[in-house]
């Protein structure tokens, strides 16, 4: 069975058509592949969540393609816009205080009385989005707690006939997802480090962002499992020195099997993370795969949380 399309007319005529009947569509966006739904369509919405076998109180990000969208759909500032205006399109999701009038959402939303929204920076995305008329919701399109996809081969490999279509984009350029900040309060506090470097949001608004985790005051994600993202095989991370039949992801110059970046380069490593451990998963003969030491600075956060939940027991 082959359900991969590419991005002509008709095709996306054809996957938004599905979207706005209620169907299932994987896309490309520059983190990873979203398994998508019209918002409003309560059974669609569903259908995500037993095709990830996800559990219903992890809610879901709306993907939009317009700012001002926004304003119908949740509680804005003028905080909320800057931050829209410097960073969308681009891997930064919001949570923002849900506005009353739109119950239709509460399953996308788990009940929850917020709700979390961004702008994907894809063109197929955008284009999908724009075409459907509605808001897509959409998770990573990977089975729960596997490894994310980041080409339309890996959603086809774990999803498969469960999506109805699956557009191709190629390669994601970013490779892990989109980093999650909560605005529903007064301090800015980050609930998944992602493809936006935390640095680059505390430059922007001369204000510390906190992380979440750890202080039982501030909020968390539901879904930020301490298992996730894990191939079959064990993982070790922050090895220097591999034993000798352990599959090696090096990073800089610590060589292995693979590099995730000769240079040291963490976009580099983020863009190779996912589609590297799925390569040692399927080549690692002894079971067991370790992984070099990255740095926890820009992309580097987002690379180290992935790769402790990946090796979580
Ligand atoms: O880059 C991304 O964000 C990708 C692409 C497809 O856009 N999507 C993605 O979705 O990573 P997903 O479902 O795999 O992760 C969404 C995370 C989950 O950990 C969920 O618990 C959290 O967002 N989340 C969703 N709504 C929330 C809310 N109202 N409050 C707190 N956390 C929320
Ligand atoms: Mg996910």
């Amino acid at each position: 069975m082959n359900n991969i399309y590419q991005n002509t007319h008709q095709n996306m005529q054809k996957a938004a058509a599905t979207i706005k009947n209620g169907g299932l569509v994987a896309f490309p966006t520059e983190t990873v592949y979203g398994l998508g739904a019209n918002v409003y369509n309560a059974k669609a919405v569903a259908a995500i969540f037993a095709a990830k076998q996800r559990p219903h109180f992890d809610p879901l990000i709306s993907h939009i393609a317009e700012i001002d969208f926004l304003k119908e759909y949740a509680a804005t500032d003028e905080r909320v816009f800057a931050l829209a205006k410097h960073f969308w399109p681009g891997p930064l999701t919001f949570v923002l205080r849900r506005i009353e009038e739109n119950p239709s959402i509460d399953l996308a939303c788990s009940g929850l009385r917020t709700l979390t929204v961004r702008m994907p920076n894809h063109p197929i995305a955008l284009d999908l989005i724009r075409r459907s008329g509605v808001p897509i919701v959409a998770p990573s399109a990977n089975k729960y707690q596997s490894v994310s996809p980041t080409t339309a081969e890996h959603v086809a490999d774990g999803l498969g006939d469960k999506v109805d279509m699956i557009l191709d984009g190629g390669a994601c350029k970013v490779g892990v997802e989109s980093t999650i900040i909560d605005l529903t309060g007064k301090n800015i506090v980050m609930l998944r480090a992602g493809g936006t470097a935390k640095e680059d949001i505390e430059e922007f608004l001369g204000e510390k962002v906190l992380l979440s985790g750890g202080d039982p005051n501030l909020p968390t994600a539901p879904g930020q499992m301490l298992r996730h993202y894990a191939p079959h095989n064990t993982l070790r991370i922050n090895i220097t020195t591999p034993e000798s039949d352990e599959y090696y992801i090096g990073f800089g110059s610590l060589n292995g099997n693979l590099n995730l970046s000769p240079s040291g380069d963490l976009k580099e490593a983020a863009a190779n993370l996912f589609a590297y451990l799925r390569l040692a998963d399927s080549a690692a003969k002894s079971g067991k795969i370790a992984v070099a030491p990255i740095p926890t600075t820009g992309l580097g956060l987002a690379i180290n949380d992935r790769l402790q939940r990946a090796s979580y027991k």
